[in-house]
């Protein structure tokens, strides 16, 4: 619409109702108004066209690279990132189109906003939250021209690339709900301790005797095997499946309820996995053996084979058998017996 409507629209007396308050401006107490280079220049607003288009189009191509990279990218591939390291090459792909193809398509609107779109100066007339039915057909005559004016439906090669990027833009959403699947089978079940395999501790890797412990003491350790197998795999899956907590009580404080076999000399370790949601877990109270996950306050019992004595957690810390080997170090008995970490859904 041309510059006339508006001063159509801003001379027109809207009658008042009686719950309206209207204050009508007088033109000339409006700021001049200035004319963009694209309002007067058909070239100028051609270029502006295809620039918002250009946008629109380069975000879905984004949203196309990243349904690609999807499949493309092996999901145990990674990568080194300035800033956050090493991270998964299929996150960081996902994370980089997606949000390309998010901030393309806000670029590409604000660009036609500032460049096309009416930007005339208008008065708009306060009223009460009921409008009178003239209003109200007023409000949606001025919607339908708005619409006109913005070119959205004279403008077709920016409205059918708008329509594209926004139509292509949920196909991810459609195609992450694959990560549902499959099943982790064993991944979840077994990890890097096995019978023999030595304790260490973590971070600085020394291996651990019964006489590195008194009474009543914490120590966080790990496989001695976990080093090696980082090397190899560059990532930290195994860590948070292995990460061990391991205390010392008189054996006298020890109430098993799985059975002998679990402790070496009142030394016992416990996944430091919580098994609400994952949180790792390392505030111990020597006196009560109680361990307490930050995340949500779930109690395990250390004395009582980790039982839940408070919280949401729904099962208890998995223990990992000890024993000493050949050379007085403490070594594991077998692997965990069960998963570590929260529930999943083939957990029994
Ligand atoms: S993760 Fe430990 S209580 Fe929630």
């Amino acid at each position: 619409m041309s510059n006339s409507n508006h001063d159509d629209i801003q001379n027109e007396v809207v009658p008042a109702t009686q719950s309206e308050t209207q204050v009508n401006l007088p033109k000339s107490e409006l700021p001049v108004h200035v004319l963009r280079r694209a309002d007067v220049d058909p070239i100028a607003a051609a270029r502006a066209e295809r620039q918002v288009a250009i946008m629109f189009l380069l975000s879905a191509v984004f949203t196309v690279l990243a349904v690609v990279s999807f499949f493309a990218i092996p999901v145990d591939l990674y990568i080194r990132v300035p800033g956050p390291g090493v991270t998964s090459a299929s996150n960081f792909a996902l994370g980089i189109t997606l949000g390309l193809a998010i901030f393309l398509i806000g670029t590409g609107a604000i660009h036609w906003a500032r460049k096309l779109m009416p930007d005339d100066e208008v008065v708009q007339s306060r009223h009460g939250y009921s409008s009178s039915r003239e209003i109200r057909e007023s409000v949606m005559q001025e919607i339908r021209i708005g619409g006109e004016e913005s070119g959205f439906t004279s403008r077709k090669i920016v409205r059918r690339s708008l329509l594209t990027a926004i139509a292509v833009l949920p196909l991810p959403a459609v195609i992450l709900a694959l990560d549902f699947g499959p099943l982790p089978q064993n991944e979840l079940r077994e990890t890097l301790w096995k019978k023999g395999v030595r304790l260490v501790t973590d971070p600085t890797g020394r291996y651990l005797r019964p006489e590195d412990f008194s009474v009543g003491s914490l120590v966080s350790a790990h496989p001695e095997n976990l080093k090696e197998w980082e090397e190899e795999n560059h990532n930290l899956n195994a860590r948070a499946k292995t990460s061990i907590l391991v205390v010392r009580m008189t054996p006298e404080q020890l109430r098993t309820s799985q059975g002998e076999g679990w402790d070496y000399q009142g030394i016992i370790a416990y996944s430091k996995i919580c098994t609400h949601v994952g949180c790792p877990i390392a505030l111990y109270e020597h006196r009560t053996h109680h361990l307490l996950c930050p995340c949500h306050q779930s109690t395990f019992d250390l004395a009582d084979s980790g039982n839940v004595v408070f919280g949401p957690a729904a099962r208890r810390l998995p223990q990992l058998p000890l024993g000493v080997d050949e050379e007085g170090y403490l070594v594991a008995l077998s692997d965990f017996q069960e998963p570590v970490g929260p529930s999943f859904w083939e957990r029994g």
